[in-house]
């Protein structure tokens, strides 16, 4: 079965209503609800007196009308209650200033008194519920990481030394990682160590980088307290929490998809932005990775508009539809939605929902109710998983590092990917994004985008891979540091030079706009000065200092292929190299022949396969199928040897 429902928020409405919910939730074949994830000021309106009879009548009411609970433990935002007796439970930012109540969130993560209560509270709700028939999954708080990253008070301070104690053992070895030599930083006592508050200047980067990864052990072992009591009640009852979309740089999804029983992912691409779909694609695949190909959970996205850019776009007609599809294409096994009921108060009652203002006699819900149809007719599509030749490698220690102060340039490392990732989707490729200690002997191709952090042992394996027959491409100021921030010495990027038969002397980023010419096309962002050590020299840049040198290279391997990308092509020729580089690894498109802009991936099972095919485009686009088959939205008797999608259109056949 495919999920479909979304955030259920009845705190917020008088019992009579929810009957209409439940009703409408069936005529709309919502199967899935997520429940009470504000609801901790209400369930518990002073400490440890409990109101739990309205959300018993809540999931009865689910239950009674077959709509299953994706149950919050509550513990998202905390009752004001809790700041007023114990202020030192709020955030506090790098500068000192506290994060108060009023908006949601505030929560210091390494305060005990936090997790105190949050853990009484989640267990009585375990304890409560954790028989009830609505219950389906336990959704742990709430986007973890979302408002709060980070936290700067004396409590996280004294945490982060109990976290650098475990880490490093004695002084010596801390300030040895983080070279703490330089302007004289050299810790006599554990007590005299800081979070990275605001400072002179720039802050010891190996600091902040510790930092970074003690708060995401904070957030992680915030989740984990309660993921371990609702375990306790229900060992069976799958666990998740809600990845913030498409890639949150304050939590490492890859190390929480391993805590967790599937992984969920919340998506709210622009609608106003044309290329947001390859956005939502590349988050898509790394959340679908997180767990070796697992069915995911597309946990949130607007039915319509948000309200927290600066201009809300409304989804026009049948872009619900399409998104939806597109994340159950790429290996989702839901399509939720924040939220079922739109709010008549609060910071989001202009915030889209399933059951809009205008009511359930609206476009808004006659889209919703259409959508539940069809995925209800789509069943069999539910635990299938797609298959890619092509990875590409992410890893969060390296954007911490590589993202922060006094690099030779500033490099984004989000619109890095995307700069080696739409080619790729614009090709038609299948891709996976992974961490870097992944299993790399699947693939075909593997890309490394700008790992400028790389421990040695990751290097070891990207090199076998190589060895071993692999097609490697990797960018610019890649393997440069080690996981303390410290220059791997002996010539960049020195764990990598022998699989890429070259070192780099100095780096020449490209001033703002600038490009960089080089045989066959421009480079952007950046430029540097190559020696080859046995690569060849694929294209030289043309002018300026570097005239002549390499621009991009290829080294042959053991069996494979490793090259090497010295600037950012421009988007043409990043598609061109990259076809290329396909070309000799044989990681071909999901299908030949495929018009642009249309999305075309394929889930499996068990003697059954799925060929979806989605239209982003604005013109209809005919698909030729390598086999006849009939599209299970449209027309499931009728095998057809081509598909026109119009625009927006999916089809999804079965083969
Ligand atoms: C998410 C959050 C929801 C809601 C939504 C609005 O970040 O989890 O509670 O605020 O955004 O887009």
């Amino acid at each position: 079965m495919l999920w479909f429902g979304g955030d259920y928020n009845p705190e917020q409405w008088p019992e009579p209503v929810w009957d209409e919910d439940v009703r409408l939730m069936a005529e709309a074949g919502v199967n899935l609800v997520s429940v009470g994830i504000f609801a901790w000021a209400t369930v518990e309106p002073r400490p440890g007196e409990y109101d739990f009879g309205w959300f018993d009548r809540v999931l009865d009411k689910l239950a009674g009308a077959g709509v299953g609970a994706s149950l919050a433990t509550m513990t998202a935002s905390p009752p004001p209650w809790l700041a007023a007796r114990h202020p030192e439970t709020l955030p506090q930012r790098a500068d000192g200033v506290r994060l108060w109540p009023g908006g949601r969130q505030q929560y210091c993560p390494s305060s005990p008194v936090y997790r105190e209560h949050a853990a009484r509270l989640v267990e009585r709700i375990a304890e409560r519920y954790g028989a009830h028939p609505a219950l389906k999954l336990w959704h742990i708080g709430n986007e973890y990481g979302c408002h709060v990253r980070q936290c700067w008070c004396d409590v996280s301070a004294a945490d982060f030394r109990r976290w650098l104690r475990e880490r490093y053992g004695d002084l010596d070895g801390l300030n040895a990682a983080w070279s703490t030599t330089f302007w004289s930083q050299r810790y006599g006592d554990w007590d005299e160590i800081q979070p990275p508050r605001t400072a002179p200047t720039f802050v010891n980067p190996a600091q902040k980088l510790d930092f970074a990864r003690f708060s995401d052990d904070a957030l992680l072992a915030c989740y984990a307290l309660e993921r371990d009591i609702v375990r306790r009640y229900t060992p069976d009852v799958p666990v998740t929490t809600n990845f913030i979309g498409l890639v949150h740089k304050p939590v490492d999804s890859f190390r929480w998809a391993r805590e967790q029983d599937v992984v969920s992912l919340d998506s709210y691409p622009d609608p106003y932005d044309p290329r947001a779909h390859v956005e939502a694609a590349f988050g898509y695949d790394l959340v679908r990775a997180a767990r070796g190909g697992q069915p995911w959970l597309l946990m949130e996205q607007a039915p319509s508009a948000v309200n927290w850019r600066e201009r809300n776009a409304p989804k026009p007609p049948g872009v619900m539809r399409l998104w939806s599809w597109q994340a159950i294409a790429q290996g989702a096994d839901a399509a939720l939605f924040f939220q079922w009921r739109q709010a008549a108060g609060g910071a989001e009652k202009f915030h889209s929902a399933m059951v809009p203002h205008a009511g359930p006699d609206s476009r808004g819900f006659r889209d919703v109710r259409a959508l539940g149809a069809e995925l209800g007719g789509l069943a069999g599509v539910a635990g299938t998983r797609l298959r890619a030749d092509v990875a590409i490698v992410h890893d969060w220690a390296n954007w911490w590092a590589l993202e922060s102060d006094a690099r030779p340039a500033v490099l984004d490392l989000l619109e890095t990917h995307r700069a080696h990732y739409e080619p790729l989707f614009d090709a038609h490729v299948s891709v996976d994004v992974v961490p870097v200690d992944a299993d790399l002997s699947g693939y075909k191709l593997v890309v490394v985008p700008n790992l400028y952090l790389l421990a040695d042992g990751a290097a070891q394996r990207l090199t076998s891979y190589v060895e071993g027959g692999g097609h490697l491409v990797v960018s610019f100021f890649t393997g440069i540091v080690d996981e303390c921030d410290r220059v791997h010495l002996g010539g960049y990027p020195a764990p990598l030079r022998r699989v890429l038969g070259l070192a780099v002397e100095e780096f020449h980023p490209l001033p703002p706009g600038g490009s960089a010419e080089f045989d066959g096309g421009r480079g952007t962002v950046w430029s540097e000065w190559v020696e080859p050590e046995g690569a060849e020299v694929v294209a030289a840049f043309r002018g300026g200092a570097l005239d002549g040198r390499p621009a991009i290279t290829r080294h042959a391997y053991g069996t494979g292929v490793a090259w090497y990308l010295a600037t950012r092509p421009e988007p043409a020729a990043m598609r061109a190299l990259l076809d290329r580089v396909r070309a000799g690894a044989g990681a071909g498109p999901v299908l030949a022949g495929l018009p642009e802009g249309v999305q075309a991936t394929v889930r499996t099972g068990p003697g059954h396969s799925y060929l979806f095919l989605l239209n982003h485009g604005a013109e209809p686009a005919t698909v030729n199928l390598p086999e006849p088959g009939a599209d299970l939205l449209t027309d499931p008797e009728r095998p057809q040897s081509t598909v026109t999608l119009p625009p927006r259109g999916v089809a999804v056949i079965r083969r």
